[in-house]
């Protein structure tokens, strides 16, 4: 039988969710769960925060929506300066998932260099293991198993080097391993010729590579290679923005400056669908100087209620130095998991930056994806949400609570943790069924 709400997993019925503050989340039973990936690496500033709450109510009590075709609003102006402020990007096109924020990212692209004459400039490039969303183009662009819903029709994109997981540089250093990938990614962009019109990169690997990190020097040499070639680099910051990686933007701890920031989750932070496309100052010039209309737009697009609900976000962000707090509780939740994995072999690796990271299992043969989905379940047990990273090449859990998760409530996460790798050692040891 189906129901007909439809769940990733048809059979799937997950508890109902009733009510959340700050790291946790409670569901009809009473059972009280700590957020320990900030749902889908999301709510950066906890759930139910009274400051945004209040925001939105204010809100929808007065103008909930019109279209921006006829009337811009005060909330959507004030959350586009404040991401030009915070990140010195010209403009910020208000969208509703990151997934159109890739997309559109993508299509700024395309205009750019249909303004400047160059129509042809029509190939993008992503990395062979990511993922940028689940529309056609974000998809196509994605190395990761979900492309398959689209394989047939898919553009081929993904073709350039992943800095992987677990390092598996071999005996190379940081440094030869970096200009391996540079090389590898030099010849790809040199066969387009002069059809390349960007290179889509995450600066941290997400829900492909879990919390994985390029070798340094990697992104910024890339950037070198897309500007040597006329093309734009984007960097998807979907996940890695909004200062889940400890600033604004991962891109600024390479020392790379894109042309096309695609961000979302963390902006609109579980309150809101919201994402945006940051484009520069080039880009927008280009367009300005040409037909000076941006083709494309979504018809929820920085509506008044949830642009109202990210510059609340934004306000609290800034308010109460959120990412300053988040890189102080990242040092201490990545100590206590360095720790842990000192005491359990099943954790192979402890990876990321700032608060995205993740623990590599030791999936012990089993098929990818298993290990880890198990482990989260089994931590849902203990109280403690995680996300597994199940695109296909990592058996990764990742660990991201809210960035104001606080020392006490990291304890509790730790103490969970613990236990629930008590249990899967444990539930490795007993011996399994002989097949029938
Ligand atoms: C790096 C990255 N880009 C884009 C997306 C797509 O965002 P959304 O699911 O909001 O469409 C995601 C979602 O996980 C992501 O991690």
């Amino acid at each position: 039988m189906t129901r007909p709400l439809i769940q990733n997993v048809l059979a799937a019925q997950p508890p109902e969710v009733v009510r959340a503050e700050g790291v946790w989340l409670w569901d009809a039973e009473g059972n009280r769960y700590l957020d320990g990936c900030s749902g889908a690496v999301v709510s950066a500033i906890g759930h139910s925060h009274p400051h945004v709450v209040r925001a939105i109510a204010a809100q929808a009590a007065r103008v909930t929506y019109a279209h921006r075709g006829a009337f811009t609003n005060a909330a959507a102006e004030e959350v586009a300066a404040r991401l030009c402020e915070l990140t010195g990007f010209a403009g910020a096109w208000l969208v509703g998932s990151g997934s159109e924020a890739v997309e559109a990212a993508m299509q700024f692209a395309l205009q750019y260099h249909q303004e400047r004459g160059e129509s042809e400039r029509t190939v993008f490039l992503s990395a062979r293991k990511g993922y940028h969303g689940n529309t056609l183009g974000a998809l196509s662009a994605s190395g990761h198993a979900r492309r398959a819903a689209v394989s047939g029709i898919a553009l081929e994109i993904p073709a350039l080097p992943t800095g992987d997981a677990l390092r598996d540089h071999g005996d190379r250093t940081e440094e030869e391993y970096a200009q391996a990938m540079l090389d590898e990614a030099r010849a790809v962009i040199a066969a387009q010729e002069d059809r390349l019109a960007a290179v889509l990169i995450e600066p941290v690997g997400g829900a492909t590579l879990g919390a994985s990190t390029h070798p340094a020097g990697y992104l910024a040499g890339l950037t070198e290679l897309c500007r040597e070639a006329g093309a734009l680099f984007i960097a998807d910051e979907v996940l890695s923005g909004m200062g889940r990686t400890g600033t604004v933007l991962a891109c600024e701890q390479e020392s790379v400056a894109p042309d096309i920031v695609a961000m979302g989750k963390g902006l609109g932070s579980g309150y809101a669908p919201v994402a945006a496309t940051l484009v520069s100052q080039k880009v927008l010039t280009a367009i300005a100087e040409g037909t000076g209309v941006v083709l494309g737009g979504h018809t929820y697009a920085g509506n008044p209620l949830t642009a109202a609900t990210a510059l609340a976000v934004l306000e609290v962000l800034a308010e109460e130095n959120v990412i300053e707090r988040g890189r102080e509780a990242a040092v201490m939740v990545r100590d206590a998991l360095e720790a842990l994995a000192r005491e359990h072999p099943l954790i192979l690796e402890v990876r990321g930056r700032g608060m995205l990271l993740a623990l590599e299992l030791d999936a012990e043969g089993r098929a990818q994806g298993d290990a880890v989905r198990e482990f989260a379940s089994i931590c849902m047990k203990h109280g403690l949400i995680l996300y597994p990273a199940t695109g296909g090449f990592v058996d990764a859990v990742i660990v991201s609570p809210p960035l104001t998760i606080t020392s006490v409530e990291i304890a509790q996460l730790v103490q969970m943790l613990g236990s629930a790798l008590i249990e899967l050692a444990g539930a490795r040891e007993e011996p399994q069924p002989a097949p029938a």
